[in-house]
């Protein structure tokens, strides 16, 4: 069965192929150019997406050696994302679903991060720990099979990315900010500034405004003018915000392998690409004798091998959808399976 991944939710088009659950391709087509706007620019990134898709469907299918005839199932992602964006590769899908007439299955672009760490050669056994960061969300839960999954916690304000991001452009790094901060943090003393390591009410959420708000009033007591921090303070600035969004992100991770029997950890979304946080989740799985999965850092960001992935699963449990089901920009976050 040649499964079609399609992802066009932000600022990455991407198509994968997946053949006999066997990955063929995954090409991925990064939209550089928002960094000279400090964000994602919505209308510019649909633009690209369109110029881009064809091309990388021609190419995925050519690098797998397999014809449109060969084509089973098309997969893309149907939300959360920027409208726009989303509509582009959703309705490219739709469409060669209509010409080649064959199933069409919309995926929650969460649960293709949520389920990544299976692309790995020596996948989590279920029922594992999943700790999903991105520039969108921060989610924990249990995800007991290929059609449950339970969340424990999210975040009552901003993602974790979107700290990163935040505290980034603060200090005058940039966009987009994880990189940018994990970079400059390697050069720095984590435990030099004592930024909170925030707590909320609700049991396993998260919270990073506060952080955010902690690091800018840090540089405003600190400097006459935030927007000219000497060059040899970034680090050490850089660090000890890591340190406290890693600890904010973990502490709920060990609280839930204190109350819950899972067989495996797993890290999941862009954010899972931090250095930081990946030495950190493995010390807990070591610390806990448990299984640690985190994906190749090509599939952290987003890409089409994990919405091909997930789109797969959700056509063996028998969901397709119909070509008048629409994308959505946004959904209730614990309103899983897909669609
Ligand atoms: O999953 P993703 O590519 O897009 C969303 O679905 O949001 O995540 C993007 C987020 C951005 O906020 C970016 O700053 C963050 O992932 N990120 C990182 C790192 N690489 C990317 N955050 C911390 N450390 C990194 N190395
Ligand atoms: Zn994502």
């Amino acid at each position: 069965m040649n499964v079609i991944g399609i992802e066009s939710s932000c600022d990455e088009t991407s198509v994968a192929v997946i053949s006999d659950g066997k990955l063929l391709a995954n090409y991925v087509s990064s939209q550089e150019f928002h960094t000279n706007f400090g964000g994602v620019v919505p209308e510019l990134s649909s633009r690209a997406h369109l110029k881009m898709v064809n091309s990388l469907f021609e190419k995925a299918l050519t690098n797998s050696n397999i014809t449109r005839d060969d084509i089973d199932v098309i997969a893309a992602t149907a939300g959360p994302g920027l409208i726009g964006a989303l509509l582009v590769g959703f309705t490219f899908a739709k469409g060669l679903a209509f010409s080649l007439n064959k199933p069409f299955v919309p995926v929650n672009h969460i649960e293709g991060h949520i389920y990544s760490p299976l692309l790995m050669e020596n996948p989590p056994q279920f029922p594992y720990l999943s700790l999903v960061v991105s520039g969108g969300h921060t989610l924990l839960l249990i995800v007991k099979s290929e059609t449950e999954i339970v969340k424990l916690g999210s975040t009552i304000d901003d993602a974790a990315g979107e700290a990163f991001d935040k505290v980034s452009k603060m200090i005058g790094l940039g966009y987009p900010g994880g990189p940018l901060i994990q970079q400059y943090a390697e050069k720095g003393d984590e435990r030099k500034i004592p930024f909170p390591i925030a707590q909320t009410k609700k049991e396993y959420g998260y919270s990073f405004s506060g952080l955010k708000t902690a690091v800018l009033r840090y540089l405003q007591k600190e400097y006459e003018d935030i927007n000219n921090i000497p060059e040899n303070d970034l680090p050490d600035i850089a660090a000890s915000f890591q340190f406290a969004a890693v600890k904010a992100l973990t502490r709920n991770v060990i609280k839930a392998l204190k109350n819950y029997d899972v067989k495996a950890i797993s890290l999941a979304g862009g954010v899972a690409a931090n250095q930081r946080l990946r030495d950190e989740m493995s010390d807990i799985a070591h610390r806990y004798r448990k299984q640690i999965v985190v994906p190749d850092m090509k599939y952290c960001g987003d890409n089409a091998a994990m919405i091909a992935l997930r789109g797969m699963q959700v056509y063996n449990a028998g969901k397709t959808a119909p070509l008048n089901f629409t994308a959505f920009p946004s959904i209730p976050e614990d309103t899983f399976i897909s669609p």
